[in-house]
């Protein structure tokens, strides 16, 4: 009997492993794409950037939502000592006791003629449409991240023991280069999960996530390309 490797393997088993890894394959592509369009636009340019990372691990902390429109596209409904004292209201922590006595108005007079009929943005009649704008966007929170990060490890992981498990099966490798290769996508997958928490917490690791996710999508790629050319296109026997 010959060694087993994907070569020699019966029809039955080719079928199966192929239909596995081209199921995985697509599932990986169409993973990318979803990154693509959610995180890849966090901040409003399309591709996939370090600053999208940020943005969405550790969000925008150089102010609230309120106090960048205030000083962008709603700067002409306001006069400027209106928009300061708007702004150092939410920077104080946008209290509802100066809301009840002072701002209700303030916005009342400034910008619920928009704010209030238009469809599709906050309704600033309401004390909570207006808490809202005025928080710190701090992305991910905690339980969105423990969430994410606990069905990846456990899903992708999976993905990855037999997507291994077929590729060592394959011939041509230095067994160094195999356990390599076998190898990395579980390393790669766990620094991109903690690089996730990192970012939340510094935005400096930002980078880590996408070489993390780089990394495994490349040796993914490596595995389920060579698995599928030697089952199927690897003719002389070693
Ligand atoms: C002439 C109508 C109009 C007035 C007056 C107006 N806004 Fe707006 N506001 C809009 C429109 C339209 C948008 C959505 C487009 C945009 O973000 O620029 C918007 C968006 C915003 C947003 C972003 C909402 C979000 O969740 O994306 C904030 C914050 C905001 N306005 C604050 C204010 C404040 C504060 C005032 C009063 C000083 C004000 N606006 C007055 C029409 C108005």
């Amino acid at each position: 009997m010959n060694e087993m490797t994907l070569q020699n393997l019966g029809l039955p088993l080719k079928a199966l492993f192929t239909g596995y890894l081209l199921a995985i394959g697509l599932g990986l592509l169409m993973a990318g794409g979803q990154i693509m369009l959610t995180h890849g636009m966090a901040d409003g340019k399309p591709g996939l950037s370090v600053d999208d990372i940020v943005y969405s691990y550790y969000g925008d902390r150089s102010g609230s939502k309120l106090e960048s429109k205030l000083n962008g596209s709603m700067k002409d409904n306001a006069p400027p000592e209106v928009r300061l004292d708007i702004i150092k209201w939410v920077r104080n922590g946008a209290t509802q006791a100066e809301w009840d006595t002072h701002f209700k108005d303030v916005f009342a007079q400034n910008c619920t003629m928009c704010h209030s009929v238009m469809p599709g943005i906050p309704d600033f009649t309401k004390f909570d449409d207006v808490k809202k704008a005025a928080a710190i966007n701090e992305g991910a929170s905690i339980q969105l991240l423990t969430r994410v990060s606990h069905i990846h490890l456990f899903g992708i992981a999976f993905i990855f023991f037999f997507v291994g498990w077929i590729f060592s099966y394959a011939t041509g490798f230095s067994p160094l280069v195999k356990a390599g290769l076998i190898f990395f996508p579980f390393a790669f997958l766990i620094i991109d999960i903690a690089s996730w928490w990192l970012t939340k917490f510094n935005p400096n690791f930002a980078v880590l996530v996408i070489i993390g996710g780089f990394g495994y999508s490349l040796a993914s790629t490596v595995m389920i390309f060579s698995s599928l050319y030697q089952m199927w296109f690897l003719k002389s026997p070693r």
